[in-house]
């Protein structure tokens, strides 16, 4: 490493130390003071550099809080904070810890593996997985079982909160359709903390608001959710995440000696890698989001249609999104951008609707590279180390500008940091 590097290693393990809560952490001060889903188990693999034990405790404090049902919940509220809204209240799911109703990417396969991995202590690291296994088995059930009754092979996710990528272009049509009549009266605290030019805007608020009441007024039964819900979208990147951390958690639990944990989630990768092909659009050289209401493909090419290379999709496929992501690169200064720079409707500072993001950008490098589309995958990492070593550890990217967006000192953007340089 170099005197430059080593000053922004250093820099990532104190934003990570900061945001510790003990148990998990939270991914910045103020703007979000909770536990979230994905941001811990990404996070995990940054805490593991300098405490392998704190990492699995991580993803351990996240699955305490799993629903009997299965489902891991997108927020864990462990304290108390008017901070942030909607908080428990809005919620209320009734748990004993109170949690939101709604899931996140499913990362968590995929994060004990390479936890495991990596574990110079083996056998401490074996217990620690075999215990999570069966969870993460369960969580990847719940998501067949409850959010694909017709067995297409795959996963609707029935909020644009569920995706991670909250306001992002895919969803203003389908999202369209979802009224607002009877939402309550509320004040969002997010943009007293971050700019509101970056956030998703009040219209959108409402809706996210709306399907957050009408859920709640079905008890949280996630039996009855996905039918009644106005939003059903199939995203590629939200499915390959789950399709990847299937694959993981069988080979996982084939060497941890758990064949029906392997056979089950191998059998769910192998029919979600063979239905993501209906998504694929050649004009579009990548993966395109479905209307589960519609059943049409979304004309709306973002990272979400670029994510799948994270899974083991077709050599060719995986060549053509390098292509597209370099075409992209013409368009901006930093990669990845999360939507298209050609389409009118990218907004450069917007949360999701064209920043780039690092936690993207470390999942698309990754499965790039496993296919040998190393060019591409090392312009991803330089331009990642170039943004932080521009703006720091933001939560976001302007990708025309490199100005940093959202939340700053990020948690997960320092453990994508350090990723990055401990594999440089
Ligand atoms: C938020 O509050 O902005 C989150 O992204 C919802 O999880």
């Amino acid at each position: 490493m170099t005197q430059q590097t080593e000053k922004i290693y250093e820099h990532a393990l104190e934003v990570l130390k900061e945001n510790d809560q003990g148990s998990y952490t939270i991914p910045t001060k103020g703007l979000y003071p909770f536990q979230w889903n994905w941001d811990s188990c990404l996070t995990a693999l940054g805490q593991f550099h300098y405490d392998e034990a704190r990492a699995w405790t991580e993803i351990e404090t996240l699955f305490a809080n799993q629903w009997p049902d299965g489902m891991v919940p997108h927020i864990v509220f462990h304290v108390y904070s008017d901070g942030y809204f909607p908080g428990p209240n809005v919620w209320d799911t009734g748990r004993p810890t109170p949690t939101s109703g709604i899931t996140q990417p499913p990362v968590a396969g995929f994060a004990i593996k390479r936890l495991y991995d990596r574990a110079t202590d083996k056998a401490e690291a074996a217990k620690r997985a075999r215990a999570l296994l069966p969870r993460i088995d369960a969580w990847h059930r719940w998501f067949y079982d409850m959010r694909d009754p017709g067995h297409e092979g795959l996963v609707a996710i029935l909020h644009p909160w569920e995706s991670g990528r909250d306001n992002s272009i895919d969803w203003d049509e389908a999202f369209e359709r979802v009224p607002t009549d009877g939402v309550e009266p509320y004040v969002r605290r997010d943009t007293q903390h971050a700019d509101p030019a970056h956030r998703p805007t009040k219209a959108q608020y409402d809706r996210y608001l709306y399907l957050v009441q009408l859920f709640r007024s079905l008890g949280w039964d996630n039996a009855r959710l996905h039918d009644a819900s106005p939003f059903k979208v199939v995203d590629p990147g939200f499915n390959a995440i789950l399709i990847r951390s299937a694959t993981d958690l069988a080979a996982l639990a084939d060497e941890l000696g758990e064949p029906e944990i392997a056979a089950r989630n191998r059998a769910r990768a192998e029919a979600g890698l063979a239905a993501l092909e209906t998504l694929w659009s050649e004009p579009h050289g990548q993966y395109l989001c479905r209307d589960r209401v519609t059943g049409q493909l979304i004309d709306s090419a973002s990272i979400g249609g670029i994510l799948p290379v994270f899974a083991a999709v077709p050599k060719a496929r995986a060549e053509a999104i390098a292509r597209t992501i370099e075409i992209w690169a013409a368009e901006v200064k930093y990669i990845v951008p999360s939507h298209d720079p050609a389409d009118p409707r990218f907004e450069p500072k917007r949360y999701w609707r064209a920043p780039a993001w690092l936690v993207m950008n470390y999942m698309i490098q990754d499965g790039l590279r496993s296919v040998g589309e190393t060019a591409t995958a090392d312009h991803i990492v330089s331009s990642s180390l170039e943004l932080i070593t521009r703006s720091g550890f933001a939560e976001y990217y302007d990708p025309t500008t490199g100005e940093p967006c959202g939340g700053g000192r990020f948690t997960w953007t320092a453990a994508m940091v350090i990723e990055f340089l401990e594999a440089a």
